[in-house]
């Protein structure tokens, strides 16, 4: 591989447009994060309409948060004017940095990035938002490694201020900092990390949702009263249930699984039949209006 071509952009002020690839949940985040601190940003989905709705949603949130006086009209007409969906990936060429934040399967993301190879200069950095696969394994899919790293946002993006920047076993070593002045720059803070199975959130978390299905399975108390506990009395913002129901459980439960296999069936994190079979139905979270709890319709949801 070649460390040369991908050593050009080293600094901030090189980083003018940033494509984002994938306009689900985490998408939007990202997008909505990245135009608020004045980068152009260009959206693309595979479902045209998911970013075009991704974009309606964001104007509407900008506009209430300025109502609130949670931003500047400034910061709201700025985010506005960069914004733009694209509606094909060939737009992405001119892109200094493409964050990939599409379904959570090896294979895709591998296609992604090879696709992303054919389009994009060879100075432009990739990203991927993956919570859980390994982020060498999604580099494999590109002809230049050294430019991928993983920078792995946690929802809902703007409210969680940290962001882990992760190190792939080829990534050349000037792209983590640069992500790093990145996420700083959005008022984010990096924490950098090596490519492991589940970083270091998905690493340590998973012990506290897998626990928490094991002890509702062995019908030690109520889901509810597992989260009321784990609020009140060690201090978690979120019960892992409502953990749960935030994250969905349609990427929740192969995030377990994905670890489950890394780390070679280790019993320590096996997932749920609990989480499998709510899967199976459907029943995934807020998404969907019901999880282990009931949700108001997305309209009713709060500001973010
Ligand atoms: P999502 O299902 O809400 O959105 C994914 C979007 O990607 C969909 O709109 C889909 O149409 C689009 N897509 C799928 N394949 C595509 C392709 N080849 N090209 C372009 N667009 C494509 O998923 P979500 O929750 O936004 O997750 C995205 C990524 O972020 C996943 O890798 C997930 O593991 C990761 N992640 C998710 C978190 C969460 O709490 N939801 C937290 C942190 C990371």
């Amino acid at each position: 591989f070649n460390i040369a071509a991908t050593a050009t952009i080293r600094s901030l002020s090189m980083l003018r447009v940033i494509g984002i690839v994938g306009a689900g949940a985490m998408g939007k985040g990202i997008a909505q994060l990245i135009a608020q601190s004045g980068f152009q940003v260009l959206l693309f989905d595979s479902i045209p309409e998911v970013a075009d709705m991704a974009k309606q949603a964001l104007f509407v949130q900008w506009d209430q948060l300025e109502q609130k006086q949670k931003i500047t009209p400034h910061v709201a007409a700025t985010a506005r004017s960069h914004l733009h969906v694209v509606e094909v990936l060939e737009a992405m060429h001119v892109c200094d940095l493409v964050i990939e934040a599409i379904v959570e399967k090896l294979d895709v993301k591998q296609q992604l990035f090879h696709q992303l190879d054919q389009i994009v200069k060879d100075e432009c950095i990739l990203a991927t938002n993956t919570s859980s696969l390994s982020v060498t394994a999604i580099a494999a899919g590109s002809r230049l490694p050294s430019r991928v790293a993983g920078l792995h946002f946690f929802n809902p993006v703007p409210l969680m201020k940290v962001v882990e920047v992760i190190n792939g076993l080829l990534t050349a070593a000037h792209v983590p900092p640069l992500l790093q002045a990145l996420i700083n720059d959005t008022g984010h803070a990096a924490v950098f990390a090596k490519d492991t199975p589940g970083f270091i959130v998905n690493h340590a978390g998973r012990g506290y949702v897998t626990e928490a299905l094991r002890i509702l399975q062995e019908n030690v108390a109520d889901f509810t009263e597992i989260d009321q506990i784990m609020r009140g009395a060690a201090g978690f913002r979120l019960g892992p249930f409502e953990l749960m129901d935030l994250t969905g459980l349609d990427v929740s439960h192969p995030v377990m699984e994905s670890i489950y296999h890394q780390y070679y069936e280790e019993p320590r994190y096996r997932p749920n039949y609990i989480a499998a079979q709510r899967v199976q139905a459907g029943v995934l979270g807020r998404k969907t209006g019901q999880g282990f709890y009931s949700y108001p319709p997305v309209s009713e949801a709060p500001l973010l």
